[in-house]
């Protein structure tokens, strides 16, 4: 996939597998913006590790649910790198909480973070596309939407929410941007402390990689004709 010339933002691009797509978009030849929320070292971390200088790599972080910092998010790109054509939806917070112990203001967390954020986004690239350029969008889901389980009710909504929102992103932009939605399954990444995992250690798991491997394809701006679609990276753990 050659993506010199392709303009990337990745959301949660600063940890596990974000980091590992905007690695991925990287060495394929675009500009990365990397966004994560509050963790400059993580975020700095993550800009050596892509290991490009700052005509080809920023780091920015900010609420992705928060329309007065994506704007400009989306201003500051463009002026450095040029309209963005990659976008990468795979900001996130799953916490867990039996159903009736959960707040309005962990749910509006949540579903501001991971739907609204990729709503806002989403806007953006939209109206600042060029009408000579295709762009590509993809949205990173949950196998919890899918195979839904206990005390994530709001994570479970909000990814669910992803791919309706993938779906009108493909029929709002036919023909020029395309979107899909990629859920990982069981990923072997790292955890903060107190973050649980919602499968068992002795389970196969997925790498950061397999899950980047398959956005860089989806990426792929000589690929035109897939859009609107949900894929299953995940071993087989869930088959639609
Ligand atoms: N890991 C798995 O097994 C698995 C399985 C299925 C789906 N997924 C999905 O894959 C994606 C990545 O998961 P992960 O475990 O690799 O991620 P993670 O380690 O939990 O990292 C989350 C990333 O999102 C950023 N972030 C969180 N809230 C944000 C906000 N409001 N605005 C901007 N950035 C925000 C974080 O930045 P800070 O660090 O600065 O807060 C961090 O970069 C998520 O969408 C997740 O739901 C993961």
């Amino acid at each position: 996939v050659d993506l010199s010339g392709e303009v990337a933002i990745v959301t949660g691009g600063s940890r596990n597998i974000g980091l590992a797509i905007a690695a991925g978009l990287y060495r394929a030849g675009a500009r990365v913006c990397i966004v994560g929320r509050s963790d400059r070292n993580a975020l700095d971390r993550a800009l050596e590790t892509l290991g490009g200088d700052a005509a080809s790599c920023l780091g920015e972080l900010l609420h992705v649910g928060d329309e007065e910092a994506v704007t400009p998010l989306f201003e500051r790109v463009a002026a450095t790198f040029g309209p963005v054509t990659i976008l990468v939806n795979g900001a996130a917070e799953r916490p867990h909480v039996p159903f009736s112990e959960m707040t309005l203001q962990s749910w509006n967390d949540v579903v501001e973070t991971i739907l609204t954020g990729a709503f806002l986004t989403s806007r953006e690239l939209f109206r600042r596309l060029p009408d000579d350029r295709n762009a590509a969008i993809v949205n990173i889901g949950g196998l919890s939407a899918h195979r839904p389980g206990r005390d994530r009710a709001h994570v479970i909504a909000a990814k669910s929410g992803l791919v309706g929102l993938t779906r009108a992103l493909a029929a709002e932009g036919q023909g020029r941007i395309r979107a899909n939605a990629i859920v990982p399954g069981a990923i072997d990444s790292d955890r903060r402390p107190g973050q649980s995992r919602p499968f068992e250690m002795d389970e196969s798991l997925g790498t950061c990689d397999d899950v980047a491997g398959t956005v860089l394809a989806f990426s792929n701006p000589a690929d035109v004709y897939v859009t609107g679609q949900t894929v299953h990276v995940s071993g087989g753990r869930f088959m639609p």
